[in-house]
Formats: structure tokens, C-alpha cells, sequence
């Protein structure tokens, strides 16, 4: 059996003295597009932003490709090969689409590779080469949300670790973001994402485990909790 690429293990997390996360277990496989679903204040972005090291106070484990990195500060996360697209859009808005680009690729010293780095993104993205002169600001609420995903993926991480990715967005754009998802899940690429649109998520995934007042509630095939009627009552909407 092949090792997962990320493995939480009883994670428990607290805003100060309030804590939030209750031994939380989830792992990802290379390969997987994982999504974690479950109502407001579940803790989802609190998971998220443990792995991504936003988040200090927390015990238990957070193993990636074979290394607990619980104890890890933010700004070390993305040269382990983990790109994060936090919840909300946040580019760069004064500043160019390529300037935004150029912005995830800060550990690339070299400047040639860099700028290959940014081909790689505009090729996945032609909207955003299109745009590539842009104020960042100037674009539509989907092609920002392109651009955070592009920024995430400059340094080629191993796992991309998206918040909310279609929060917000009016119905053409979420279609649009769960397009560039389903690319990124056909080139093999690795994602675990947090989604309030959750039937949408639960179809793009492989597996996706259902988070409750800090807890892992159910987790299964994204196909099986799709079909589950606890999960449809529960998370959604009943249909
Ligand atoms: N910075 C913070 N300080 C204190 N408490 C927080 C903070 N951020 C979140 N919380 C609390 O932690 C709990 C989990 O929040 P979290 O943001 O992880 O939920 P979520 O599942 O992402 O919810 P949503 O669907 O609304 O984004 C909630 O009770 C929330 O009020
Ligand atoms: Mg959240």
C-alpha cells in the first residue's frame, strides 16, 4: 500500500482557549482530488489553515510525504511543495496578472526559470495570458479566483490546497473554476479542497469526508456520500 501524501492525525486545534478541531483524521492520496465539506463553523478553513501552518495552538499530527510538519510556520509551507489558495480571492489588486504570478514564485531565484514558470501557468490559463498586462484588480470575480489558483501553482507544488474556490462567484464563474478543476484532476495533479458548493465537490472528487462541530463526521467516496441519505438531508439540501 502506498504511503499517503498528506496524513492528519487526531488533530486538535483552538482559537486561544476555544478549541475548535477534535482529533480530526484525514489523508490524501497522490493523485486524489479530496474535498471536505460540513455546515458554517465546522471548522474546514481551521483544518486548512493547520496544514498551512497558519494556525499554532493544535496537537496531534500532520504528516507530509513522510514528514510531520505540525510544527512548521506558514512561510515554510510552500517550499515543501504544498500551494495554498486561501479562502477569498487575494490577489494583488494594483499590481500586474504577471506581477501577481511572479509574486508565488519568490523562492525561484533564478530569473529565466521563473518566467517559465509563468508560461506554464498562462498555458493552463490562456484567459490570464490574455490579461497578462492587467492590473489584477481589473479582472472579473472568476478570473481573480484563476489567478489566486495560478499564483498557488507557480513553485509546481505536490498538493494544492484550495478554500472556498467558488465562494462568491456568480453561476458562470463557478462554472468556470469547477472547469479549471476538472483540468487540474486530468493532468493527475493533487487536490484537497474545502466547498460550500458540496454536491458540485463531492462529483469532482475521489473521496470526501464530511466535517461536524469539529469533528470527522462521515468520510467516503465522493460517489457514496453523494448517494448516502444522511449526507443529502444533512449537507445537501436534501435532494
Ligand atoms: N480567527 C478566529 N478566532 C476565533 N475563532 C475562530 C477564528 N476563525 C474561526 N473561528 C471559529 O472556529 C470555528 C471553525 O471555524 P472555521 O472557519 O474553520 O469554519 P468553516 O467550516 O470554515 O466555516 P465556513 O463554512 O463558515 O467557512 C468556528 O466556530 C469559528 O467561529
Ligand atoms: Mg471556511
Amino acid at each position: 500500500m502506498t504511503e499517503p501524501l498528506l496524513t492528519i492525525n487526531k488533530l486538535d486545534a483552538a482559537y486561544g482557549p476555544v478549541q475548535v478541531l477534535f482529533g480530526v483524521d484525514m489523508e490524501v492520496y497522490r493523485g486524489e482530488i479530496v474535498a471536505i465539506i460540513g455546515p458554517n463553523g465546522a471548522g474546514k478553513s481551521t483544518v486548512i489553515k493547520a496544514v498551512v501552518g497558519l494556525l499554532k495552538s493544535r496537537s496531534g499530527q500532520i504528516v507530509f510525504d513522510g514528514r510531520d510538519i505540525i510544527r512548521l510556520p506558514a512561510h515554510a509551507v510552500p517550499r515543501l511543495g504544498i500551494g495554498y489558495v486561501p479562502q477569498g480571492r487575494i490577489v494583488f489588486s494594483h499590481m500586474t496578472v504577471t506581477d501577481n504570478l511572479e509574486m508565488g514564485a519568490f523562492l525561484i531565484k533564478d530569473r529565466e526559470q521563473r518566467r517559465r514558470s509563468v508560461d506554464a501557468v498562462f498555458a493552463q490559463f490562456p484567459r490570464l495570458h490574455e490579461r497578462r498586462q492587467q492590473a489584477a484588480g481589473s479582472l472579473s470575480g472568476g478570473e481573480q479566483q484563476m489567478l489566486a489558483i495560478g499564483r498557488a501553482m507557480m513553485l509546481d507544488p505536490q498538493l494544492i490546497i484550495l478554500d472556498e474556490p467558488s465562494l462568491g462567484l456568480s453561476p458562470k464563474y463557478v462554472e468556470q473554476i469547477f472547469e479549471q478543476l476538472e483540468e487540474l484532476k486530468a493532468q493527475g495533479r493533487t487536490l484537497l479542497m474545502v466547498e460550500q458548493n458540496a454536491a458540485r465537490a463531492l462529483t469532482l472528487s475521489d473521496r470526501g469526508y464530511v466535517l461536524e462541530l469539529g469533528r470527522n463526521r462521515f468520510h467516503d467516496t465522493g460517489r457514496a456520500l453523494l448517494a448516502d441519505k444522511a449526507v443529502r438531508e444533512l449537507y445537501l439540501g436534501g435532494r
